[in-house]
């Protein structure tokens, strides 16, 4: 990936999340002038949506260095110890799926996070000692796709917690061309609405399409991103214009035709379509439900009448509709 050139590294430049965006620089504004480490930010959402971007983008605003790291990298308490120790006064230290860190690693980051101490027993045994360390004040940045992954001692300890939400298509068609504009991409306003339109919320993919249709513009026509262009390439693509990809309309359509259109359950639906279970909950399903294409109902899974529509299918009465 060559996300680098056109991550946002400012507040000023990140377009949407305007809650979001409005909070956090009130909140870095307060510890700067106090000239205090910024509290614990926890990040939640589904992947995509700039949790990385926003780490960098807090560390750049409060002018410090930032460590990335992640849950399942973190195998040892002494991992963390090592990059703990390593921090400059004020730091961002970023985890990344926080909800993977194991129950020794975690431990050793609640007096951490709460009292910048460091709590670490060496060696085993007889001759095993626990030694405390002052740590520098800092501020930990986790990133999950879920909150309700993380344990409720964790979640505790962040004093801010942001949700990622999806970007609507006016957002989205922005961020393509500030993109475009960084990348020397030539791109009408239509193309990239169209591009936004099937990105499915998440700037990652919209970027992503970006380049691949801009790899067809020069190939197949002039280099210019048009609407026309975009609507051919992404059809190539088997984007559909609701932004579904192969794998969303193969679950949709399991649920359809293999299950009546639910309920039916997860660890079922991930055997039948041969995905894990936490791609499911985690990169397929945000979107469709946020959509109104499936819901969640205590017995499992159940699509709506958008589903059917979506596929040209007429829905059953039993769902209440009216056709
Ligand atoms: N690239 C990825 N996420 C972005 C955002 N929120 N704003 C601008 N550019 C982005």
């Amino acid at each position: 990936r060559q996300d680098r050139a056109i991550r946002p590294k400012k507040l000023a430049d990140y377009i949407g999340q305007e809650e979001l965006r409005t909070q956090m620089e009130i909140f870095i504004k307060a510890a700067t002038a106090r000239q205090e480490a910024l509290d614990h930010v926890l990040i939640f959402g589904p992947p995509g949506l700039g949790k990385t971007t926003l780490a960098n983008i807090i560390a750049a605003e409060m002018s410090v260095n930032i460590r990335q790291t992640s849950g399942p990298v973190l195998e040892k308490a002494g991992d963390l110890a090592a990059l703990l120790t390593n921090l400059e006064a004020h730091d961002v230290l970023f985890i990344d799926e926080i909800h993977r860190l194991s129950p020794a690693v975690e431990e050793i980051l609640y007096p951490a996070m709460e009292d910048y101490q460091l709590d670490i027993m060496i060696g085993e045994g007889p001759a095993a000692r626990s030694i405390k360390l002052d740590l520098p004040p800092f501020t930990l940045v986790g990133a999950t796709t879920r909150a309700g992954l993380l344990t409720s001692p964790l979640r505790d300890r962040f004093g801010i917690v942001q949700r990622l939400e999806f970007y609507t298509i006016d957002e989205l068609a922005k961020i393509i061309t500030r993109s475009a504009a960084l990348l020397n991409i030539a791109i009408e306003p239509n193309g990239a609405l169209e591009i936004a339109k099937r990105a499915r919320g998440t700037p990652r993919i919209a970027n992503r399409l970006l380049r691949r249709v801009r790899d067809f513009a020069e190939v197949k026509g002039s280099g210019i991103v048009s609407e026309q262009i975009s609507v051919q390439a992404l059809d190539m693509l088997k984007v559909d214009h609701n932004g579904f990809d192969a794998l969303d309309r193969k679950l949709l359509l399991t649920m359809i035709e293999n299950f009546g259109g639910g309920p039916v359950g997860l660890d079922t639906l991930s055997a039948a379509i041969s995905e894990e279970r936490g791609t499911i909950e985690d990169v397929l399903e945000p979107y469709l439900l946020q959509q109104g294409f499936i819901m969640r109902t205590p017995r499992g899974r159940i699509v709506t009448q958008n589903a059917y529509l979506h596929f040209g299918l007429k829905p059953p009465n039993r769902l209440g509709t009216s056709l």
